[in-house]
């Protein structure tokens, strides 16, 4: 692989353009652990293939379950709740994914030896603290230094069911607790801020766990009931609405361009990035919509548009957009006023200091930008923004959002462009640069 990427050149208009995204990340991890705990054999088709799912199958395979992974499917030969085997000196390395490590610590809820999770330099940085303190609760016994990987974890063979506040918004704090509930006897009670519901739908409708789900105005009740095995299942994934948001944001800051995205999941609690850029004047339109296992699925139609407007985004759709807040600050820039954002400081908890990278991406771009107190941020956009400097992307922890980000910044914007450590974008979107060359993207 290249060392960098360089692109000297904007993109050229396209117009009525078909493409579709790679697999949904968070339903292609929650596929792999879940079906690998269900009984019999399980298949999905256009599972992700990229390295965070590739982690997580790895873990998987490691506790003794067999997973076959050919190009159009991915065939998983579940075990039931008591069937992972758990070898003496085990290291399960998660690599660069946040919810492979958080939620399959939940998964070990039966070990009675210690096992090793760790991870890539990245993902030993980051907070395990937040699974932690409620798998202790279970009763998981843990040894860590400071909270971060490599921790040790160790199930127990009498595990509680615990009542607990969720309150950082976070799916896989939710989805760790959730997982630990279903391997546990009796009820877990869970308040939660909102955060992406996949684990919840699938639980109901694809597992038929009995659980309880009630959407208050501000979080969530959930009630699940342990220890009920299930059967095998399919899934079909879609397209990832965080992937196709690249191609949004370009054919937005593009002149006279239009694009169909084909199957991407717009599950209401992912779609933040959607309903911000409508507000700031775009129209982005979801066409041909179904309903899959408790998921919507539509195409996506969207068009250039020039007049875009500023906005002050409540922080209650943050955990909806979440992933997306570096290409929100991208539009930002280019909007008529100051976009306001509140309360961002779990940006800063992801695979890199995402907050403070934004800020710095869109300064570098001669952007007026500040934060404001409680991690909000402020941004002086300005439409007639063109850009004809050099600029270099490097040292970002090889954050796969920040090389996406500024790849599309570079083909919308202009200016000359050296992006270093262009594997990241393996991670979470394989055909990201395949489909950019498709659409007429240079890039050396
Ligand atoms: C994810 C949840 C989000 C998101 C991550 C994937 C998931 O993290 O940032 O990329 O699949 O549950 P938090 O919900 O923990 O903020």
């Amino acid at each position: 692989m290249k060392k960098s990427i360089i692109i000297n050149q904007k993109i050229e208009n396209f117009q009525k353009k078909f493409i579709s995204v790679d697999g949904d990340k968070s339903l292609s991890i929650r596929f792999v652990l879940l079906a690998s705990l269900s009984n019999g054999k399980s298949i999905a088709q256009n599972l992700l293939k990229s390295e965070d799912v590739l982690s997580a199958i790895r873990c998987i395979k490691k506790l003794g379950i067999k997973i076959k992974l050919n190009k159009n499917k991915c065939e998983v030969h579940g075990m039931g709740l008591d069937g992972l085997s758990f070898k003496k000196n085990l290291t399960l390395n998660a690599g660069n994914s946040g919810t492979t490590a958080r939620l399959i610590c939940s998964m070990l809820a039966k070990s009675k030896k210690l096992i090793k999770i760790t991870g890539d330099k990245s993902l030993m940085k980051r907070d395990m603290g937040r699974i932690i303190k409620p798998l202790k609760l279970f009763g998981f016994k843990f040894s860590t230094k400071n909270e971060k990987l490599p921790i040790f974890v160790r199930g127990s063979q009498s595990l509680k069911p615990i009542k607990y506040n969720e309150n950082l918004g976070s799916a896989q704090c939710k989805s760790a607790i959730m997982i630990a509930g279903l391997m546990t006897d009796g009820k877990t009670k869970l308040r939660c801020l909102p955060s992406r519901n996949h684990t919840e739908l699938i639980f109901k409708n694809v597992l038929k766990i009995p659980i309880k789900i009630k959407s208050k105005r501000d979080y969530d009740l959930i009630e699940l009931e342990g220890s009920k095995q299930f059967k095998s299942f399919n899934y079909r994934i879609p397209g990832d609405i965080s992937s196709a948001s690249f191609f949004i944001v370009l054919t937005l800051l593009l002149k006279n361009s239009s694009l169909i995205i084909k199957n991407v999941n717009i599950n209401n609690s992912r779609i933040g990035i959607i309903k911000i850029l409508n507000l700031m004047g775009a129209k982005i339109k979801f066409i041909n919509r179904k309903i899959y296992k408790g998921e919507i699925n539509a195409d996506i139609l969207i068009k250039s548009q020039n007049n875009l407007k500023s906005v002050n985004i409540s922080s209650k759709i943050n955990s909806s957009a979440i992933d997306e807040f570096l290409l929100i600050f991208l539009v930002a820039s280019k909007c008529k006023g100051v976009s306001i954002f509140h309360n961002l400081s779990e940006l800063n908890k992801k695979e890199s200091k995402r907050l403070d990278w934004g800020i710095k991406i869109i300064k570098m771009m001669g952007i007026k930008v500040q934060k404001i107190k409680n991690d909000g941020v402020k941004i002086w956009g300005n439409p007639k923004l063109e850009l004809n400097k050099s600029f270099q992307v490097k040292n970002y922890l090889k954050d796969h959002r920040i090389f996406m980000t500024t790849t599309i910044a570079a083909l919308a914007l202009g200016g000359k462009w050296k992006i270093f450590d262009p594997d990241s974008f393996n991670t979470s979107f394989p055909s990201f640069l395949r489909i950019l060359r498709k659409l007429g993207a240079k890039i050396l």
